[in-house]
């Protein structure tokens, strides 16, 4: 079969369900999504929720009144994990109560055998688990489960093509989330990812500029392409593309939006794509790129295949080039083996560099990785104390970087209230946060502000 022939079984599984969901319950039901984790949980849950919408459920932020409950799980950290079993187990009491609801767990921690495993002998009131490459099968499921079908379980990754074409109830008005490649190819030692969510894929260009177009035409102004790794956009395909030519086909449609895209890989980004970054109006000024530790040594053992130079190359080419760069990352503290002398080198990669924001996470073994099995001599105390330690230097390096925006002038998407009444919030083109005087009217529109002071928040008027 191919994807049009399946996204359009999947459909007729849809309306089948949606007459089956109303007979049963006799009302329009309701369906509940609980997403943990990234941005790409996020994205595929706005997928669910959109095939939720064609089997006939209204969508829920209120557990205690759906029919329907599937939790979207993480599995990148144990606490993720833990997280989600213990809200796993506040169904029991509904299921109990009502015994035609369905609970479902599907997602990166649902990929996993062994939870999975758990949750057939442990939960028995879950009635159905499946993972990241099956869940646009998710209207055949309800469809099954509700015409008196057994529990569900299905694990299949087998990394086949792309289902496009799925039904999509985005969560955001002007704000949104456009996958653009899905799995890692990448096997970083420590991390959990490339085995639940399976080989790299690209999405098809013209579906990306097709659902680009359409999110533009809708009115969302703020576009962020969703990736593992991003820049490794176009491989093992003979699309002819790469990352940056996406970008640039992306940055000639036509409209007022901008487009961010999370997340880079220092190995494959290149100066062509920080060239791109700055040739292209509409992409914004951000570029999130993990450099995960600052110790050439644990680089290695990380398997990231590049070392603090480079890095150091890339995001000093980055600042030289984009003016009003707002740079990020990711890094882990603790990973196994790392001594303090390797932290160090962390440290002072972060004060060299001064990010505008850090994602920090003391390391979390994940079974099935390499790192798992490493042998890892310190301890959680101690790791937290270093932990403490790079947040500390972090936080100074934000306060000093915040200054820098006091006299500057942005593009300003308008897009939350402010702290304080009669403000509003929004985010310039990079990751700064500028509060304004005005009303609701603003949001999501461009505004131009100019800023004037920090007070706890950058303080700006409009132009
Ligand atoms: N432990 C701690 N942090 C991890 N990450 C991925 N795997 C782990 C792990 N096992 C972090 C990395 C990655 C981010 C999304 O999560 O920093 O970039
Ligand atoms: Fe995990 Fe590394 Fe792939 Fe990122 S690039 S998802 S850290 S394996």
């Amino acid at each position: 079969m191919g994807t049009a022939e399946i996204t359009a079984e999947q459909g007729a599984y849809a309306e089948r369900a949606a007459a089956l969901a109303l007979k049963l319950y006799q009302k329009t039901p309701k369906a509940c999504v609980i997403t943990f984790g990234c941005q790409q949980n996020v994205s595929d849950s706005e997928r669910l929720k959109g095939m939720l919408t064609k089997c006939g459920y209204t969508i829920t932020e209120d557990m205690n009144e759906a029919q329907f409950i599937i939790f979207n799980t993480c599995a990148v950290r144990e606490h993720a994990e833990d997280r989600v079993y213990g809200n796993i187990g506040t169904t029991k009491a509904l299921k109990k109560a009502n015994p035609d609801i369905i609970v479902a767990v599907c997602g990166c921690m649902a990929q996993r055998q062994s939870v999975a495993d758990k949750i057939k002998q442990s939960y028995p009131y879950v009635d159905m688990v499946f993972g990241t490459q099956v869940q646009y099968r998710l209207p055949e499921f309800i469809y099954k489960r509700l015409s008196g079908g057994k529990r569900i379980f299905d694990l299949t990754l087998d990394n086949g093509e792309i289902i496009e074409d799925q039904p999509i109830k985005r969560d955001g008005t002007f704000k949104g989330w456009l996958p653009i490649m899905y799995g890692c190819d990448n096997f970083c030692t420590y991390c959990i990812v490339p085995y639940v969510r399976g080989r790299e894929r690209s999405r098809e260009l013209q579906k990306i500029l097709a659902e680009a177009k359409e999110m533009i035409a809708a009115g969302y102004k703020d576009i962020t392409l969703l990736g593992q790794n991003v820049n490794s956009y176009g491989k093992g395909t003979d699309c002819g593309i790469n990352f940056a030519t996406l970008l640039r086909q992306i940055d000639a449609l036509e409209g007022d939006f901008r487009i961010r895209f999370m997340t880079s890989h220092p190995k494959d980004c290149t100066k062509e794509l920080i060239d791109t970054i700055r040739d292209c109006e509409k992409v914004s000024s951000h570029l999130h790129l993990p450099f995960q530790s600052g110790s050439d040594r644990i680089l290695k053992r990380m398997n990231r295949h590049y070392d603090r130079k480079k890095y150091l190359e890339l995001v000093n080419y980055a600042k030289e080039q984009i003016p009003d760069l707002s740079l990020t990352s990711d890094i882990i503290v603790g990973f196994p083996g790392e001594t303090y002398e390797d932290f160090k080198e962390t440290l002072s990669l972060v004060k060299e560099v001064e990010f505008s924001s850090l994602f920090t996470f003391i390391y979390s073994p994940r079974e099935g990785t390499p790192a798992a099995v490493m042998e890892d001599p310190v301890s959680r105390e101690e790791k937290g104390r270093w932990f403490t330690e790079l947040l500390k230097a972090q936080e100074e390096i934000a306060e000093r970087n915040i200054q820098k925006h006091i006299g500057k002038t942005y593009r300003v998407l308008c897009d939350s209230v402010g702290s304080k009444d009669g403000f509003m919030s929004g985010h310039n083109s990079g990751t700064a946060v500028i509060e304004f005087e005005g009303d609701k009217g603003l949001l999501g529109k461009f505004v131009t502000v100019k800023v004037n002071s920090y007070d706890g928040v950058l303080l700006g008027t409009v132009e």
